[in-house]
């Protein structure tokens, strides 16, 4: 974002449009007001106040919160289950609602009631019970997003397993390490699915990484996606009908104890492999269903849709959980944007008439330069809320977002959040908070984010890092397996508040501008990576000695990833190499991992201790060369000893 447009776009301020705020669950500065106080005067009275509204408890909690940090743990003594919550609680009311409205790419269409969805959910949890699947046994799941991945996630809730989604986008060893970290006893995938047109093979994928083993694995569960038939199955492997075949339509919930692990979901971190990030039952269950209606407003005639792919965070808290707890109508997108055409996504909200829309901004920055024709086609009138998430937006593609798509009448929320926060903590709420494009604006009633100094002296108004300094109900609860990463990790900065990785930027208002990653962590295209796992998998291949991955600016992407690259003595470098190691990073981690740019340099330019400078080859990867001839060796320590700052 340029400074000019970053002054241009704080002087632009749009108060939300009244008809909208006349509507809204939360409708005036007022309410925001008394509710950031409640939590302050008295923060375990409003904790328990929002936890009792939220959920239906089996047995009430008897402790809000214990926090001893880093380690929180809230509502204790309370059981409950988030499958009951999300499906059982709304068949009284609106069992014919539609809960899930499912498109898939080729076109085909699917759509679940709330009683056919939880029809569905309790034939497979009593289907995987009968594998022998027991509460707190962890099952994967490597599915496209199909219908069957929000019932399967439902499912393992519904038994009390910890369900591990892993994105069907990452590569046999990728699921495979994430299963084995996770140990899991039950992975449940597809025949593939269907993305730009051609087949995903996520069964093949599955089976590759089997080969290379899972020991904890029992059953691989094949729901049928692409095939009419399914290729034959191996031993080990079972086809979803047949698990699910004579179960029948309900199944007693576990009630788990609100700290009962929910799900593992991997992410990357600065350093090392993917770590387990942990969440929990009911502080979980409670802040994404108070966030999904207090944020976009769900009301019950509402069609959302949020873009989000089940095998990241979003997809958990947004399409799944804070949704459907609500009683919402969800749609269900299988493929990419502009599959067939350039306005599959318009074509899409038109048809289905989605009122409130959930996207990324690198997808915005992709639409705008496609054209505006391709939105006007068709008509987007039935939207009255647009958001975004994963990425700072531009101030120009906010306007693009609001003008082009809105309508000039939509409220735009610009939600900041993380894998490890569970659910939004900084957000416009659409009927009370003036916005201002690029801002996520202020924190949710509860939350306490502060920009601290390098001196950890707190920021009130200007650049630094940011902090979360009280625990919140959704926050995740250790790195699975590695407790003294997550203290290290997150608490390594200040030993009682949480440390994002996160820049950020407080105006006179008190508004929060997020900058981005002050880690090794990037966010390409709106998908989270570790510098470090790619610099992993380019130095697995036996022709690379080392290797520095860095994120450039990108004005599509966001950010770009350039690959410094060392080769082993003898090795030469051509464009075949480039591309050589490219198809390995791939195969290593998935195709969002493939740099976007690789450089051949004689020698990684290093500080006198030893460590990659990492700002000068930011600075090298950023320059306006860096086009030049990528298989011309670079010597990057002639640079280095002009440089004179250690990182
Ligand atoms: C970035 C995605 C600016 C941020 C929910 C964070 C954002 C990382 C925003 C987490 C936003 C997320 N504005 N940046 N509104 N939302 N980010 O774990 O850098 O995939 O740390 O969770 O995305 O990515 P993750």
């Amino acid at each position: 974002m340029s400074e000019f447009s970053t002054v241009l776009s704080e002087s632009r301020r749009f108060p939300p449009p009244p008809a909208f705020a006349a509507r809204a669950h939360l409708s005036s500065p007022e309410v925001y007001r008394r509710l950031c106080a409640e939590a302050e005067a008295d923060p375990d009275a409003y904790w328990a106040a929002r936890a009792k509204e939220e959920l239906f408890w089996k047995t009430p909690f008897h402790t809000v919160c214990e926090w001893a940090p880093p380690h929180a743990r809230w509502f204790l003594g309370g059981t409950t289950n988030l499958s009951y919550n999300a499906l059982d609680r709304h068949l009284d009311t609106h069992a014919d609602t539609v809960a899930i409205r499912f498109e898939g790419e080729p076109g085909d269409r699917r759509d679940y009631t709330y009683r056919e969805l939880h029809a569905e959910v309790c034939r497979l949890a009593n289907g995987l019970r009968a594998l022998g699947v027991r509460p707190g046994d962890r099952v994967g799941i490597y599915l496209p997003l199909i219908p069957e991945a929000a019932i399967a996630m439902l499912a393992c809730a519904r038994i009390g397993a910890t369900h591990s989604v892993v994105f069907g986008g990452f590569s046999a060893e990728a699921l495979r390490d994430r299963m084995n970290d996770a140990q899991a006893r039950v992975l449940i995938t597809a025949d593939g699915g269907w993305r730009k047109g051609a087949v995903v093979p996520l069964l093949d994928n599955v089976r590759a990484s089997l080969a290379h083993g899972v020991p904890t694995l029992q059953t691989v569960v094949v729901a049928r996606r692409t095939g009419a038939s399914l290729p034959s199955l191996r031993a080990q492997e079972r086809s979803w009908d047949d698990v699910v075949a004579g179960q029948p339509a309900t199944c007693e919930p576990e009630w788990v104890d609100a700290e009962h692990p929910l799900f593992i979901l991997y992410t990357s971190g600065s350093t090392g492999t993917p770590k387990g990030v942990l969440h929990t039952t009911g502080g979980y269950g409670v802040w994404t269903s108070l966030t999904a209606r207090w944020v976009f407003d769900l009301k019950p005639d509402d069609v959302y849709w949020c873009t989000a792919d089940v095998g990241w965070v979003t997809g958990h808290s947004y399409v799944v959980y804070g949704p459907l707890m609500n009683g919402a109508t969800v749609v269900l997108y299988e493929g990419a944007p502009t599959t067939p055409g350039p306005d599959r996504f318009w074509d899409l909200i038109a048809r289905h008439r989605v009122t409130i829309l959930y996207t990324a901004p690198t997808a915005i920055r992709a639409f705008m330069r496609l054209g505006d024709e391709h939105p006007k086609r068709h008509d987007l009138t039935s939207l009255r809320l647009l958001g975004t998430v994963g990425e700072p937006i531009n101030p120009e593609a906010w306007m693009w977002y609001r003008e082009t798509i809105g309508g000039g009448r939509c409220p735009i929320v610009d939600t900041w959040w993380q894998t490890e926060t569970g659910g939004i903590l900084i957000s416009p709420l659409p009927g009370v908070t003036t916005t201002k494009p690029g801002s996520a604006t202020l924190p949710l009633p509860g939350i306490h984010p502060k920009i601290l100094d390098k001196q950890h002296q707190e920021v009130t108004e200007g650049a630094g890092r940011l902090f979360v300094t009280r625990p919140w109900p959704s926050m995740l609860r250790t790195i699975w397996g590695n407790d003294a990463r997550f203290k290290a990790g997150y608490f390594g900065e200040h030993p009682e508040f949480y440390f994002t990785g996160d820049g950020a930027r407080r105006d006179a208002d008190g508004y929060f501008w997020i900058i981005g990653r002050v880690d090794d962590v990037v966010n390409v295209a709106g998908h989270r990576l570790g510098t470090a796992e790619v610099e992993s998998a380019l130095v697995s291949n036996p022709k690379v000695a080392e290797a520095a991955v860095v994120g450039r600016p990108d004005a599509l992407k966001g950010t770009a990833l350039v690959a410094f690259v060392t080769v082993k003595a003898g090795v030469p470098t051509s464009k075949a190499l480039e591309a050589e190691l490219a198809a390995h990073v791939t195969r290593e981690i998935g195709a969002i991992a493939r740099p976007d740019e690789i450089r051949f340099a004689a020698a990684l330019p290093k500080t006198r201790s030893g460590k990659i400078m990492r700002r000068l080859l930011r600075d090298v990867a950023s320059g306006q060369d860096s086009k030049g001839d990528t298989s011309t060796l670079e010597d990057l320590s002639v640079l280095a000893a002009l440089r004179t700052d250690d990182e």
